[in-house]
């Protein structure tokens, strides 16, 4: 990581609601990218970003060829070099490390990273083919494997290493809805119960339909700049204290490692090498919770439960927004919605507002330090980024 003088700090931060939404993509975009610039105390102005960088994977209908394009037209910065990042679900992950990495370089003062996806014009089955194009296509997504069946398989190997019970599976949902409820922008904001996800009908066993994140249209934008002129528009920047990721193979069959993500392990070392603060140090964290069992392998892979300890962990309400480790207190990809391209954006949306303690009904209290965890496809990259309010 840069001198903490150099890294990157956030400014501003903006989010549309997630979920089956009328608006296209270039109304998700720009109530995004207002929504942020709306946040900044003052000096944003309406010169242009020096850089800017767009997540999305152009999933479905619009399909978005050419989608930076439109981040420049809808942020009203024709002109702005834009740059379109592709990473499958990690989209949003890696676009903020290209935009961190642009101001630790000094090549960019201003950085504009934002995430779109817009998911639900499509029938299930068009979206199904959609969400395979991230996974491998000659083993398993032309042998009928969907992402849920993937995530199954590993829910099923980490079930022989360590007995982990169906009923964790279920509370990382229950828990997840229980927070969603507190997000207004989050797809679903209903409670649900251990016994309604354990009876819902089975998607890819042991997955049923509530172990799974659901298809949902959204947009996130984060406007960056150096730290050491953060005070210039806010008096509370929140700063990129560390950023790893890492890339695996894309098809499961591969790897030698199933009761885990080696991705998310190597971004996590990575991020934590030259990071001010250590896992014991974090006030909460949001992770990759596309399926329920994403959740416990990521709080293992980590290093925030040992393995195997994940389960454990959760059952005892550790992971609730009032527990010892606050997990995904927005609602995670389980309630909050996967719009693809965004949902990394939205991570640190989160953030933001937690660490400026602004995150109003589902604030954590005292929230100093975090962690972003976001995974493409069914672990083939991660990205691992950690924060801490200046
Ligand atoms: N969690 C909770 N409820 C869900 C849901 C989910 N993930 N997905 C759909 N529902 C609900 C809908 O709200 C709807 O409820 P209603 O009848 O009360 O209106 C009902 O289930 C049927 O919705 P529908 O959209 O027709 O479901 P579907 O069968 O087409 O899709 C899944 C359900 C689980 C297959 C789909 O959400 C899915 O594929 N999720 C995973 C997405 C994914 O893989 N992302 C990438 C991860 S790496």
């Amino acid at each position: 990581m840069a001198d903490p003088a150099d890294r990157a700090a956030i400014v501003g931060a903006g989010h549309t609601r997630f979920g089956a939404l009328r608006e296209g993509p270039r109304e998700l975009l720009r109530q995004a990218v207002d929504l942020a610039e709306a946040t900044v105390d003052r000096g944003w102005g309406r010169d242009p970003p020096d850089a800017a960088f767009l997540a999305t994977l152009g999933f479905g209908g619009w399909q978005l060829g050419n989608a930076s394009a439109l981040l420049a037209e809808e942020a009203h910065r024709v002109g702005c070099p834009v740059i379109r990042v592709e990473n499958a679900c990690a989209s949003g992950g890696s676009a903020l490390e290209a935009g961190v990495r642009a101001i630790e370089s000094g090549r960019a003062d201003r950085v504009l990273v934002a995430g779109l996806e817009k998911m639900t014009d499509l029938p299930s089955a068009r979206r199904r083919y959609w969400l395979g194009v991230s996974g491998d296509t000659e083993w398993e997504r032309l042998a009928g494997l969907t992402f849920a069946g993937v995530y199954a398989l590993l829910a099923s190997a980490h079930r022989s290493a360590f007995g982990t019970p169906p009923e964790a599976l279920a509370e990382v949902a229950v828990k997840n809805h229980r927070n969603g409820l507190r997000n207004p922008n989050a797809h679903f904001r209903r409670e649900i119960t251990r016994d309604q996800v354990l009876a819902a009908p089975r998607v890819a066993d042991p997955l049923g339909l509530y172990d799974c994140c659901p298809v949902s249209d959204g947009a996130a934008a984060l406007l960056l700049v150096r730290s050491s002129e953060a005070r210039r528009y806010t008096d509370t920047p929140v700063v990129v204290a560390g950023l790893g990721s890492a890339s695996d193979y894309l098809a499961v069959q591969e790897r030698p490692l199933r009761t885990g993500l080696a991705a998310t392990r190597q971004a996590a070392r990575q991020a934590f090498r030259h990071a001010p603060f250590d896992r014991d140090g974090l006030s909460f964290v949001e992770v990759h919770d596309c399926f329920t069992i994403a959740e416990l392998l990521a709080l293992e892979d980590l290093g925030l439960a040992p393995p195997g300890g994940a389960a454990e962990m959760t059952l005892a309400g550790a992971t609730a927004r009032t527990g010892a480790l606050p997990v995904n207190p927005d609602g995670g990809l389980k309630s909050k919605g996967h719009p693809i391209g965004a949902t990394g954006v939205s991570q640190v949306y989160e953030v933001f507002r937690q660490l400026r303690g602004d995150a109003g009904e589902r604030q954590v209290p005292g929230a100093a330090r975090a962690l972003t965890h976001n995974v493409g496809g069914s672990g083939a990259s991660a990205v691992v980024a950690l924060f801490e309010a200046a």
